[in-house]
């Protein structure tokens, strides 16, 4: 499909919903369509930066997602922790960083450790910011943020009347990177669902029925093309 380059998004945020209907769908346990989810990811964060798309986010598992079953929670860990053993081999994407966003303290001390050596290996890499949200939620993000400033102003760091906006967006987990400016979220679901809800204040909200294990190449350049099409007014005329 014919794409606009200078009209991409600076910032995707994938929304990776349907994984449990997919295998559902087909008789299959919900597991296993995570593990076509996460096949899906490794697809379509290829694609992003073939094409040139400088931010991407993926929603991987939420503050909430711990309530799910056990097994499945595990499942999840599972892909998870088999992607940050792979995510080191940067030969298709050299000059990528990766960034985790939110709480790495629930996660094993040995997938943690893999996250941040991850984010330290590539720190210098600036041809793409991949990130993956794992233990993260919008609300959650805030809370921290609000944490650091009140640690700040107490340690003297900070005046009352330094807050501001530009203040709490450097504290967020996303600091190094620009506001979302679409968000996608596959599955038929319209829903933000506690996914950045600072940083896509005014993003642009792209849904589909495709369910995420089904989402390809072809799907984001109907989604980028639709969103070459936005009139974006930011509040204005
Ligand atoms: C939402 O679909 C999906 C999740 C909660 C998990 C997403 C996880 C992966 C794609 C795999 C691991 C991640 C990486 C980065 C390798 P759902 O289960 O809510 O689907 P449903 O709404 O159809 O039940």
């Amino acid at each position: 499909m014919l794409l606009n380059k200078d009209k991409f998004p600076v910032h995707i945020g994938f929304i990776m919903d349907g994984n449990g209907r997919w295998a559902q769908k087909k008789g299959l346990p919900r597991t296993f369509g995570h593990k076509e989810g996460a096949q899906a990811f490794r697809r379509i964060l290829k694609y992003c930066y073939e094409i040139g798309i400088k931010n991407v986010t993926f929603y991987a598992f939420s503050t909430e997602n711990w309530s799910r079953p056990k097994a499945e929670v595990d499942a999840i860990m599972t892909l998870f922790n088999d992607y940050l053993d792979e995510a080191g081999d940067f030969s298709d994407k050299k000059d990528a960083r990766l960034i985790f966003l939110g709480d790495k303290a629930p996660f094993s001390p040995d997938m943690r450790q893999k996250m941040i050596e991850l984010e330290k290996v590539s720190e210098n890499n600036d041809a793409m910011n991949v990130a993956i949200a794992v233990n993260y939620g919008g609300r959650d993000d805030i809370v921290y943020a609000v944490r650091s400033v009140v640690k700040m102003i107490r340690e003297g760091f900070v005046k009352d009347e330094d807050i501001n906006e530009e203040l709490i967006t450097s504290l967020l987990y996303t600091k190094n990177m620009p506001d979302v400016d679409l968000v996608i979220r596959p599955s038929g679901e319209k829903r933000l669902s506690n996914f950045m809800i600072w940083q896509s204040a005014y993003a642009e909200f792209y849904y589909t029925d495709v369910l995420w294990p089904d989402f390809t190449p072809n799907e984001l350049d109907k989604a980028l093309n639709d969103f070459a099409q936005r009139n974006r007014r930011f509040g204005g005329v």
